[in-house]
């Protein structure tokens, strides 16, 4: 068991199926395993162990100053992690844990500068996902990594900057032989990567790092304080220029989002250049029988299901042989801040140039 165990749990209490006790055995001895959560799959390694954590960053061809999440089973283990953990972090781990929130906290002084891209500061999260809790749990139950620590550190399993993966064959398709085991869980049910919160800023309001599921509103709701946003996160701001935004979740093909009523014109006009057009859409808009697309993808028109199915529908297009991918504009409106972060961050990633 590890330190800081919940009294309730005795060693040995929960019986580890054979897949589990192959995942663990891997973890431990400093191997990848990737594995289901309720955002995306995650790459895992072992969060003590810097030799470990060094495969994830080339596994994934990330830069080694990116920070990982560290994976825990239950709040009980936050100390191992965090140090000064302040009582708005107890408040939203009590509310939203199990759960696709991230909080960013002081780093306990034993956590390895690997994990943390080299900042004082970790990022921490219990997932919801069955498949990932009964992971963690077993783990510590077997005494977990490196000095007992009992964390699981996990980008998403997708090579850097490259499209989130939301099903176990998505990760097999980005990492191949990369990674030793891959525990298939389905398909995520969130679809985009947790809500992040910085707790760390001493006497200012947390303030939101990536947009997700969990919305400010309901951290504001919790904590009794609004986290600051950037305004590239707000809603109704499209920024003109992309270049402030990190290209992130990217197809490999140019993409381009497009308000509703100019996808007709768009269309014929990369059809005129010769290109071949795939087109998501959410509306019920139906191409005109001239427009013959290379390939369509529609998603439902309310901002979970749209989140659940956009990284497949991605891929697939991606995947379709098409030139240009063709993206109906995201609604405004606090519903679907978080979905609209990411195709306009995959619209930077994809380098398209404007018509
Ligand atoms: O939903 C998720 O969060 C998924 C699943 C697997 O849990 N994980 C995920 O990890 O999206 P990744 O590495 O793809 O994205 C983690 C983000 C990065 O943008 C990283 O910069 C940020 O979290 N992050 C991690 N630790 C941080 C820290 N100490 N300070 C600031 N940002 C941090
Ligand atoms: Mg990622």
């Amino acid at each position: 068991m590890c330190p800081n165990a919940p009294h309730n749990l005795s060693p040995n209490s929960t019986p580890i199926s054979p897949d589990l006790a192959a995942a663990v055995r891997l973890l431990q001895s400093g191997e990848l395993v990737a594995f289901p959560t309720e955002t995306v799959y995650g790459l895992g390694a072992d969060a003590a162990n810097p030799t470990a954590v060094a495969k994830i960053f080339a596994a994934k061809g990330r830069p080694a100053e990116h920070p990982l999440i560290v994976h825990l089973s239950g709040a009980d283990y936050l100390e191992q992690w965090a140090r000064d953990i302040p009582s708005s972090a107890r408040k939203l781990a009590e509310a939203f844990w199990p759960g696709p929130l991230t909080l960013i906290l002081a780093r306990a002084p034993t956590v390895p500068y690997a994990v943390t891209g080299g900042q004082e500061t970790v990022g921490v999260r219990v997932p919801s996902h069955p498949l990932a809790l009964a992971l963690l749990r077993a783990y510590a139950q077997e005494g977990g990594g490196r000095g007992a620590m009992c964390g699981v550190a996990a980008p998403s399993a997708n090579r850097f900057g490259r499209i989130s993966p939301t099903d176990a064959a998505h990760v097999r398709e980005e990492l191949g032989a990369a990674v030793a085991l891959v525990l298939d869980g389905g398909a995520c049910d969130v679809g985009i990567e947790s809500t992040i919160i910085d707790l760390t800023r001493h006497g200012l309001p947390p303030r939101l790092l990536r947009p997700g599921h969990i919305t400010p509103e309901q951290i504001g709701e919790v904590i009794g304080e609004f986290p600051e946003v950037p305004d590239s996160m707000k809603p109704a701001k499209v920024p003109r220029v992309s270049g402030s935004l990190d290209g992130h979740y990217a197809p490999r093909t140019a993409m381009r989002l497009t308000a509703s009523g100019d996808l007709f014109r768009a269309i014929e006009e990369t059809q005129a250049q010769g290109k071949r057009c795939g087109l998501l859409l959410h509306s019920l808009l139906t191409p005109p029988q001239t427009h013959l697309l290379h390939s369509l993808r529609r998603l439902p028109d309310n901002p979970a299901a749209y989140a659940r199915g956009l990284y497949a529908a991605l891929r697939e297009l991606d995947q379709a042989g098409n030139d240009i991918i063709l993206v109906e504009a995201i609604p405004s409106g606090p519903d679907w801040a978080a979905v609209a972060d990411r195709p306009r961050r995959a619209v930077h990633g994809s380098g398209i140039k404007p018509l």
